[in-house]
């Protein structure tokens, strides 16, 4: 099949870590005999120093005629040690995820066996740990009324929701549920928040909906803790917008890298897949950033274009990667691969799936002919 995707490298390590996922999806054309039709757009810092603009028109335009968009990372240190900046890179984003109505964020979590080392946290607490975060990105905080008093003392950042919005991502989270293991928890803080009273009430009345699906709330205070001390406890999580992109960033020191997540963000009509972890500036160029958070995001990719065996086909050569190491140095820093040379090595055993393979014993060794 043909498939239009328009891929966004972005700042910082975005262009080499979405290099990679692009070879594992031409990898996969290959195998499956897909064609991919790739165009770039701009967006971030790398769209201001260019533009001006965050978001170019033509990048909006682009993204809605594809049928899904790659993105990489956005964000600058010059930005951020600038509050006074009146453009700054997330916009870009922002208004991205606005115009193309990506209203819900999946962000799945799990703990790989081959990595459970590698997290800060106890094994007996994470082993077996597999959550799916559903985060709403088009409403909230992010999106409310903004203001900066004349004199600069009084700052004010509005929060609201609609039942609307509440309920077309509630379906979306309890629909997960169903078809994992019937457990759905509602981040929120309705002991303080009306937003989140009314998401609480929203979620409630959806629940007879879904009768085989068990549905509990913690404040997101108390989640927040719960994510460190039992994990295990969670099957999909719903939340609103800043509640999910904060606890998210937690959850990912369970998988033992930020490196590895992956995530969907998914409207009625456009689609975009994205690492969760930012531009990382200091690794910028430098050809040492984990690019399997940018491998599964196109993983996703293909998932949501209904190709669910290309879809399992990159999970597998991820976890192959991971269970021989040949990982940057995030998760391997005493024999670390190069970003280039992991992604060389994903789409090498997609298209050979041999583990006796040449190519493949010699990337291992780390002397690969084609790389
Ligand atoms: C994320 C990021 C973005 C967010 C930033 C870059 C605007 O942190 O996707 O989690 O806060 O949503
Ligand atoms: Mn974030």
């Amino acid at each position: 099949m043909k498939f239009n995707i328009t891929v966004i490298p972005g700042d910082g390590i975005g262009p080499e870590v979405t290099a990679q996922a692009k070879k594992a999806l031409n990898a996969i054309a290959d195998v499956f005999d897909h064609t991919f039709l790739y165009k770039e757009g701009l967006m971030g810092a790398c769209a201001i120093d260019q533009t001006g603009n965050p978001l170019p028109e033509e990048t909006i335009i682009l993204c809605e005629k594809s049928d899904a968009v790659l993105f990489g990372a956005i964000g600058d240190p010059k930005y951020d040690n600038d509050p006074t900046a009146k453009v700054r890179p997330e916009q870009g984003l922002l208004r991205l995820r606005k115009e193309l109505g990506l209203f819900c964020n999946v962000r799945p979590v799990k703990a790989y066996d081959r990595l459970i080392e590698k997290s800060p946290l106890k094994r007996e607490r994470i082993e077996g740990t597999d959550i799916t975060i559903y985060r709403e990105l088009t409403g909230g905080i992010y999106f409310g009324d903004k203001s900066l008093s004349d004199d600069g003392k009084v700052a004010f950042d509005g929060c609201s929701y609609t039942v609307d919005e509440i309920e077309r991502i509630a379906h979306l989270a309890f629909q997960a549920a169903q078809n994992r293991r019937k457990k759905l928890t509602l981040v929120d803080k309705a002991n303080v928040l009306e937003t989140s009273r009314l998401w609480r009430k929203t979620v409630t009345a959806l629940a007879s909906q879904y009768t085989d699906v068990t549905l509990d709330f913690l404040f997101v205070d108390n989640a927040a803790m719960q994510l460190i001390l039992n994990p295990k406890q969670f099957d999909v999580i719903l939340t609103e917008n800043l509640f999910g992109d904060i606890i998210s960033d937690e959850a990912s020191v369970i998988g033992g890298s930020i490196g590895l997540l992956a995530s969907a963000s998914i409207g009625k009509e456009n689609a975009l897949f994205e690492p969760i972890h930012g531009s990382f500036p200091q690794a910028k160029g430098k050809n040492i950033a984990n690019p399997l958070a940018s491998i599964l995001s196109a993983a996703m990719l293909l998932e949501h274009l209904g190709l669910n065996e290309e879809f399992l086909a990159i999970e597998k050569a991820v976890q192959k990667s991971l269970e021989l190491g040949i990982t940057t140095e995030d998760l391997n820093p005493n024999k670390p691969f190069s970003t280039s040379k992991v992604g060389d090595f994903i789409a090498d055993y997609i298209q050979n799936q041999d583990d006796s393979n040449i190519n493949f014993q010699n990337i291992h060794m780390g002397q690969s002919t084609i790389i």
